[in-house]
């Protein structure tokens, strides 16, 4: 019960990330070095050219989180946790042979972390950064954890450490890449992020003028779809004579983050009435069978929605989703973007939970996994 720190590494993607981080939740030194100026030219991110660039900044970021927390190298901490998938394979290669070799090196305990695990995760760490020190847990399992960023596009339930299920995935885009190709489509300047450029000229029009439909209104699931509606915008935009005013292509906007929107709301009301349906079946399963039920029957009530990503930063979609957990009466979570994004503190984290309840992995012989249910 001591607290102990944990060095958490990160390469799955373009992000070359570190943190160490107490088990306590404070977050004793961070360091990031991002890629997105390497990669920009190319329209997504190159593999080869991700690699070469953790490679060459894995050594120094590491070493920069360690200096931030006071230490002078990795036998200070701990542990050590790393992404060891999903992600880019070689990518992971980088981290994970760096992080193997520092706990072999310094003999400490190593965590194989999952990295949309640590995404899960993370919310649990910036509810409890959020509140008194000293107070109880801010956010106990089971919890919804709707991820919608640029490559993410995934509700899940989380019910505990190591234990999630997937309750919906995008069949197409991601909602922050549909957001970053429509902001595309309309010209607008996307040298701050796509997201954010809609979002601030959607509020120059009007939805009602240019109304577009809500994506998959009539299919009551929970998966999720972008790609329709991305392209219901290029066909308006299309038949704009020379591409429209500023003001046609504003109501454009505005209709676009409305449908989408609304079929994130739709979503999730699903989301919920399924949840609240596997609980009534738990209720009315004969005494003595629960047991034998597999974990989907075996829902406790749901704790909060959490809303993370890059997306999570739309007034908007806090606003929307803000009002539908006040009518389920759930707390909604949307823990600050530094930590929605890639970092080293959500891994470092993870490890942290998966320490806590006694879990670690063989350093020796561990293999990234580029695909990871
Ligand atoms: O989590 P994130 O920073 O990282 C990656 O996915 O790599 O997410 C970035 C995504 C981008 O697609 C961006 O357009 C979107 O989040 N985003 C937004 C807003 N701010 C960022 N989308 C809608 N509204 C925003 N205000
Ligand atoms: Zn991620």
């Amino acid at each position: 019960s001591r607290p102990f720190t944990v060095l958490g590494i990160e390469t799955s993607c373009d992000d070359t990330a570190a943190a160490v981080v107490r088990s306590d939740g404070a977050i004793l030194g961070e360091s990031i070095a991002k890629q997105d100026a390497i990669h920009a030219q190319w329209g997504g991110v190159v593999p080869g050219l991700a690699r070469d660039a953790h490679a060459a900044a894995v050594g120094r970021v590491v070493g920069e989180a360690l200096a931030a927390a006071g230490l002078s190298s990795a036998a200070d901490v701990d542990a050590i946790g790393v992404t060891v998938g999903p992600g880019l394979e070689i990518c992971l290669r980088v981290g994970s042979a760096h992080a193997i070799e520092l706990a072999q090196r310094h003999g400490k305990p190593f965590v194989a972390v999952h990295h949309l695990e640590a995404h899960c995760l993370m919310a649990r760490l910036a509810a409890r950064a959020a509140a008194p020190p000293g107070s109880a847990e801010q956010l106990p399992f089971p919890f919804l954890s709707l991820l919608v960023s640029g490559g993410h596009c995934q509700l899940l339930l989380c019910r505990g450490v190591g234990d999630y299920a997937i309750i919906g995935s995008t069949l197409d885009d991601a909602l922050g890449e549909a957001y970053d190709k429509v902001a595309r489509l309309l010209g607008l300047d996307v040298g701050g992020g796509g997201g954010a450029a809609l979002e601030a000229f959607a509020r120059r029009g009007n939805a009602a003028n240019a109304p577009l439909p809500v994506p998959m209104a009539r299919r009551k699931d929970t998966s999720f779809s972008f790609a329709g509606l991305k392209t219901a915008v290029r066909t308006r935009v299309g038949k704009l004579d020379g591409g429209g005013s500023e003001a046609e292509r504003a109501d454009l906007a505005a209709a676009f983050q409305l449908a989408a929107i609304a079929h994130l709301e739709q979503r999730l009301r699903y989301a919920l009435r399924w949840c609240a349906e596997q609980r009534s079946a738990q209720a009315d399963a004969p005494i003595g069978d629960a047991a034998d039920n597999d974990g989907a029957a075996r829902v406790p009530p749901l704790s909060a929605l959490v809303v993370s990503g890059g997306v999570a930063a739309n007034a908007l979609v806090r606003a929307r989703l803000g009002a539908l957990c006040e009518e389920h009466g759930l707390a909604m979570h949307t823990p600050p973007p530094r930590l929605c994004t890639d970092n080293g503190v959500m891994v470092a984290w993870a490890a942290i939970e998966r320490l806590a309840l006694g879990h670690s992995d063989q350093a020796e012989g561990t293999e990234v996994r580029a695909r990871w249910p």
